[in-house]
This record gives C-alpha cells, structure tokens and sequence, in this order.
C-alpha cells in the first residue's frame, strides 16, 4: 500500500471528493481500508473537516511514541467524550494525564490484575447458571457478553456495593456511550441548546455522579478492609508529590474505567466466540487444549500460560475485528510522513483496521489464522502493524486486565455450550464506538 514520494511539501493523495454515502454505506474503517489499498499508507480526504489518515507502522510510531504535545487529543471526538468522562485517563492531557497515570498505573499491573480472576470466574459462573436453568436457548450473545463485562468492571470497582443500582447504571451508561460524531453527541458540547438529547444527557449525567459520588462515599466511611479499585484509588499518592486524587478527579477515573473497560472487552469477545464458530477445526483444537490443561475444572489465572493457543486466538480474533478500530489524534506541528506533508493543526486518523489488513505486513490479510501469533511468528512483523491496545505512553492501561478476562471467560463457557450463529439472522460490523454486530449476534446455546 506505500505510494512512497521523495519530494518535501508534497500533500497527500486522496479521493478529490469524500464519499460520505460509501463512507457510511461500508462504514468508516471499510472505506479507509479501500482509500488505502488506492491511494497508499498517506492519505488525505476532506470530509466535515481535512483528514489524514496514517497506515504506515512507522509514522504510526511516531506519532504513537512521541505523544503530547506534539500529537495531542484535541479532537472533536475527544472532546465530545469529555462532556461524560470528564478528565479521567483517555480524556486528560500532559502534566495532569502522566500524574494520573502514575497514581493509576500499579492497580493495573499484571500482579494486581491476576487477583480479579476470582471476580471474574464467579460472574461468569453466574451467566452460565442463568444459561444452564434456561435450557437449550437463544441469546442475545453481545448483550450477554456486555452484561458479563460490565458486572466484572464494576465489581473490581467497587466490589458487592455495585450490585443494587447495577441494572440502572448499564441504562444511564448505553444513553450516554454514543459515537462522538453522531449528532445528538455533537449538541451535547452545547448544553444551553434545549433540544430533548440534550435534556435526556443532562439528567443521565446527573443521575450517573450520584450513583457514583455515593459509592466512592459508601467507600470512604467503610471501616471493613476491603481492597477493590476505589479503594486503591482513594488511596493512593503520587510518588513524586505525595498528593492523592480530589472527589471529582476519582469519578471521572471511574467513570472513564468503567466505559473504556466494559463495551471493549464484550465486542472481542463477542467476535471471538463468532469466529470460533465459524472455524471448527480452530475451535476443536481449542477445546482440546482446554480438556488437557484444565480437565473440566475452572481456569485460573495461573493457568493461562499453560494454554498458548487460547491466547493466539484472542489475539487474531483481534486483528481482524478491533474492538477499538480508530484512534484520532491532533498534530501540534508540520509533520512528514513517507515524503508527504502533514501540515500542523491536523486531525489523524489511525486505524487499527486497516493496519491489520496491511498486505506488506500480514499475508492472506482477510483469513483467520490464530497461527500468525504462535511462538515465534511475530518476531518478523513490524510491532506497529498490530495494535488492538494502541502503543506508547496512551496505550491500553487495561490491555492486562481485558486479555485475562477474555481468555479466563471463553475457557469457561466453551467447553459447556456450542454457541451457532441463528440461520437468517444477518451478521454485519458496525463501527460504533467500538467495532460491534450491527444488528446484534443472536446465537443458540447448546450444551457439549
Ligand atoms: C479488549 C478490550 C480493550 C481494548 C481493545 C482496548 C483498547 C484501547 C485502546 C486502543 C486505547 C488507546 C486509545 C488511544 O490511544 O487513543 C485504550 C486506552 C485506554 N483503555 Fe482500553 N481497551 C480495552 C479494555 C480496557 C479495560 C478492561 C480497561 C479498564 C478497566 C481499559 C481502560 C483504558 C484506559 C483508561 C485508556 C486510556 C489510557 C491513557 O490514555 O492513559 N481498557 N484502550
């Protein structure tokens, strides 16, 4: 896909006019993937403002590893976001982000995170019942999915305490977790305009620091030693100034947390488990590595590094449907990006879907193959033409924590249920905030 050029201040080749309707019709990342294979790793197209979209694994690092402040997240998406997440972790910026950083940085650490396998194994446990009392069935498989993810963000939050306003909270989350570009997110940067969006938002966000405020508050007045993340967080101090978080500083992190934690890992494994079906001599050497390892009991944790294959699949399940498929970042600078000019002050557009699909970097891009992963085989490959968690300073904080409960909830349900898409039912990717089914992934459940 490089359309390399030599020559200095040349401006990046491009559509002379933005297809909204294809860009739309077959959707956003499919559309970039399509102006990259014709146009190169650079290019520029005008849609509500200039793009530029990057696909080359180098600029990506560059931009990726140099960071604030010479590519910043002063974007209209980001700042769409920050009306709900305030300035938690993805949302913050230079000094402010590296303090929280490191204030947050060892409550997601690998140590920290293997503990939550506990949490995680029960809710799963508590899904499975579910299935198992109700029979041979079908479900919703990315409501399931996202009702188990939520309960084991909100858990490792703030414990037993989440579980009274649990089914409220995932009400208030899913009205305000829309993409940023739709235009009812867009009013919500101007909240004086009465229009009914902006109405449901407000109280939504109201009802949201309330819930929260009382549960960080519940934390603060419980003399029982418990240990979840709040917990952490109201603890913890800042090595280098010995000050901690204010009130407001804790709910936007867990806030953030909680919306960057939950619908992500739910679509990987939504996908996951689609994909598995698709592909059963992948699966059956899935349920074999499973059957060896951990002969019917539950996995923990520690098992995981017995069970590679797993791994592997999650990973390339990944690869072609990213949970996070865009990332966007500003440039404070001129940049030149393989011989062509990026000019300052510029939206760009990274896209770990097309990186993905790169033909100089993955061979047979379209095709499941959990052996690309296998021991070995991604030594040869740049580290920037695979990026399901970002890189650099911004990257994933909770990339630990999502690998182990993926891993730890598929080795859980497979070997119980046989999960076949419904005949009929159209299966079709929606880049909404993140990469989902558009219509939903109806499947039924059979037991093994
Ligand atoms: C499969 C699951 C997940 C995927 C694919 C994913 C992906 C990503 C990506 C690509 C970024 C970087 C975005 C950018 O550079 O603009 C990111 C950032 C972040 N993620 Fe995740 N994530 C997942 C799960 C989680 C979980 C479980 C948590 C926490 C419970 C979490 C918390 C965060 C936070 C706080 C950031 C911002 C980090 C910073 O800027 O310092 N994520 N995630």
């Amino acid at each position: 896909m490089d359309k390399n050029s030599t020559s200095s201040r040349v401006s990046p080749p491009g559509p002379p006019w933005h297809n909204m309707l294809e860009a739309i019709r077959s959707s956003p990342p499919v559309y970039l993937l399509q102006l990259a294979k014709k146009y190169g790793d650079i290019v520029k197209f005008q849609g509500a403002f200039p793009v530029y979209s990057v696909s080359n694994p180098e600029s990506v690092r560059e931009i990726l590893t140099k960071a604030w402040p010479e590519f910043t997240r002063d974007t209209i998406d980001y700042k769409v976001i920050s009306t709900v997440f305030g300035k938690g972790l993805v949302t913050n910026e230079g000094e402010s982000w590296a303090r929280q950083r490191r204030l947050m940085q060892p409550v997601f650490g690998s140590k920290s995170v293997n503990g939550f396998d506990t949490i995680i194994n029960s809710v799963t446990q508590n899904i499975v019942d579910d299935w198992k009392s109700n029979g041979n069935t079908n479900i919703w498989l990315d409501r399931e999915m996202s009702r188990i993810t939520f309960q084991i963000v909100s858990r490792t939050l703030f414990g037993a305490d989440i579980d009274e306003v649990a089914d409220e909270m995932i009400d208030i989350l899913m009205l305000l977790n829309i993409h940023p570009l739709r235009l009812d997110a867009l009013l919500r940067l101007f909240p004086y305009i009465p229009t009914p969006s902006n109405g449901r938002f407000k109280a939504a966000n109201k009802r949201l620091d309330e819930i929260v405020y009382s549960l960080i508050k519940a934390h603060e007045d419980c003399t029982n030693e418990s240990d979840d993340i709040v917990d952490r967080l109201l603890k913890a101090v800042d090595p280098e100034t010995g000050e901690g978080m204010d009130k407001k500083q804790i709910r936007d992190e867990v806030v953030t947390l909680m919306l960057a934690g939950h619908e992500t890992s739910s679509t990987g494994l939504t996908w996951t488990f689609f994909l598995l079906s698709q592909h059963p001599e992948i699966e059956k050497k899935l349920l074999e590595e499973l059957e060896n390892v951990l002969q019917g009991r539950t996995p923990e944790s520690g098992d995981l590094t017995q069970l590679p294959y797993l791994k592997q699949i999650v990973q390339e399940s990944m690869r072609l449907y990213p949970p996070v498929w865009g990332i966007a970042r500003r440039s404070t600078n001129e940049n030149n990006f393989r011989g062509y000019t990026v000019p300052a002050n510029s939206y760009i557009a990274i896209t770990p879907y097309v990186l993905h699909r790169h033909p100089d970097h993955w061979v047979n891009p379209e095709m499941f193959d959990p052996d690309r992963f296998a021991p070995g085989e991604s030594k040869s490959r740049h580290p920037y033409a695979y990026l399901p968690f970002g890189a650099g300073p911004r990257a994933c904080i909770g990339a630990g924590m999502a690998m182990l409960e993926m891993q730890l909830i598929i080795a859980q349900i497979l070997p119980l249920f046989k999960l076949t898409p419904t005949k009929g039912h159209p299966i079709e990717m929606e880049a909404a905030v993140t990469l989902k089914p558009r219509f939903g992934m109806k499947v039924n459940l059979t037991r093994r």
